[in-house]
């Protein structure tokens, strides 16, 4: 059920009268199955009828999110309100249709009260990553992006750990690192790691990127618009594109590599679960949130458990800084370590390892460490695999 303009007002006075830390955060469907889920008849309908649908609908309040909790005995309450736009919409539309209808999103989270926003997923990439759009809304926005830098890098950190590698021998490789999240994270890891390499799109951009590392940390980082071949030769990936379907699949990766995919919808194709049981694929990571908290809403995860983007919100939230905090293309590397502090003083933890909605077990490790060994066996003495 939406919020109704009655519903809204109901909601902002109890907002006010509770003195509540309030946040919203702006989130749109991933495929039709998404919109399927609120609305059975977009499944009987063309796509085609669907998006047009979509295109002309409204943003609306979809839910409230309650019971977080900090450690520190803060408490945060938030609104998920949806910008009806598929992500190939996001793409394909005129950008100031785009930017007037995530304007419109705000305008309905300030109505119930929000005092600062998140954009979620697609929301935060058009108009130069909030930048536009700062200009545009009365309420402080962020777009989670550095929080989910933080929790990406501790994402690959574990997933190496627990696959027995060790970063500093790994060759490990961004794919998007020309992005806002590629970057930072191309920026932090490189230090870090035994090889680097940048995998884009564009050469000149990549080698603007490749540049930047060279000068903030000395390292010497390849570049490759080669998604294939730079990933088959890579022990580690990180991949947040802004793709609008997957663009990693099974024979790009090697035996006993490491996924972490960040962006939503995701890079890796749902084939390399179904073909490859000898690497590891994640999610971007994924934190629990202080408190009871329950988002009223099929997020993709369980209760209690957020992506980066969302985190990042609450964290301001609790922090009261209500203020333009992640917006624009470049991420500050200080404000990185920030959002790393304050969320562990919140009290928010890194929930174990996970992929499509599900917890990767230790016995499943176990399987792709297995795999991989026998993969790598069978390539040594074939030269195939
Ligand atoms: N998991 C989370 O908590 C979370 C939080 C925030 C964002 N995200 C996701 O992270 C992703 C990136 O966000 P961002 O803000 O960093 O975006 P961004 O700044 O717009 O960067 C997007 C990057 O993706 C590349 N790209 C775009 N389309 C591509 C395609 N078809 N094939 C290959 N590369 C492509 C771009 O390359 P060019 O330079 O060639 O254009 C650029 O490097 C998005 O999927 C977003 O939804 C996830």
């Amino acid at each position: 059920m939406s919020y109704g303009p009655r519903k809204r007002r109901q909601v902002k006075k109890k907002v006010e009268e509770k003195g509540l830390e309030t946040f919203a955060f702006l989130i749109h469907p991933f495929d039709i199955q998404d919109v399927v889920k609120k609305y059975k008849i977009a499944g009987k309908v063309s796509p085609k009828i669907v998006a047009s649908i979509l295109k002309r609908r409204r943003p609306f309040v979809i839910s409230e999110i309650s019971g977080i909790k900090s450690s520190t005995g803060a408490e945060a309450h938030g609104f998920f309100v949806v910008v009806p736009l598929l992500p190939w919409q996001f793409v394909e539309l005129e950008e100031d249709y785009i930017m007037e209808k995530i304007a419109k999103a705000c305008k309905v989270s300030q109505k119930v009260g929000a005092k600062i926003i998140g954009l979620g997923a697609f929301t935060a990439i058009p108009g130069g990553g909030g930048r536009l759009l700062a200009n545009m809304v009365d309420v402080p926005i962020t777009t989670g992006n550095t929080y989910t830098t933080t929790l990406a890098i501790k994402g690959a950190e574990e997933a190496a750990k627990v696959m027995g590698l060790s970063l500093r021998n790994s060759k490990t490789a961004i794919v998007g690192a020309t992005g806002s999240i590629g970057k930072a994270c191309a920026q932090i890891l490189a230090p870090q790691v035994g090889n680097l390499t940048l995998v884009g799109r564009d050469q000149g951009r990549l080698e603007e990127v490749q540049s930047t590392i060279k000068e903030s940390s000395g390292c010497d980082a390849d570049v490759s618009c080669k998604i294939s071949k730079a990933l088959n030769e890579a022990d580690v990936v990180v991949t947040v594109t802004g793709a609008v379907d997957s663009i990693i699949y099974p024979d790009d990766l090697k035996p006993g590599a490491i996924v972490c995919d960040v962006a939503r919808p995701r890079d890796v194709s749902k084939l390399v679960s179904e073909v490859r049981d000898d690497v590891l694929v994640i999610d971007g990571g994924i934190v629990d949130v202080p408190g009871k908290a329950k988002f009223g809403v099929d997020i993709g995860l369980p209760s209690g458990k957020a992506e980066g983007c969302i985190a990042e919100t609450i964290i301001l939230t609790l922090e009261k800084r209500y203020e333009n905090y992640t917006i624009g293309k470049s991420i500050n590397v200080e404000m990185v370590k920030e959002m790393d502090a304050l969320a562990k003083k919140h009290g928010f933890k890194l929930t174990g390892l996970r992929r499509e909605e599900k917890l990767v077990t230790e016995q499943k490790i176990e399987e792709v460490k297995a795999n991989a060994r026998k993969a790598i066996n069978l390539k040594q003495w074939t030269g195939v695999g």
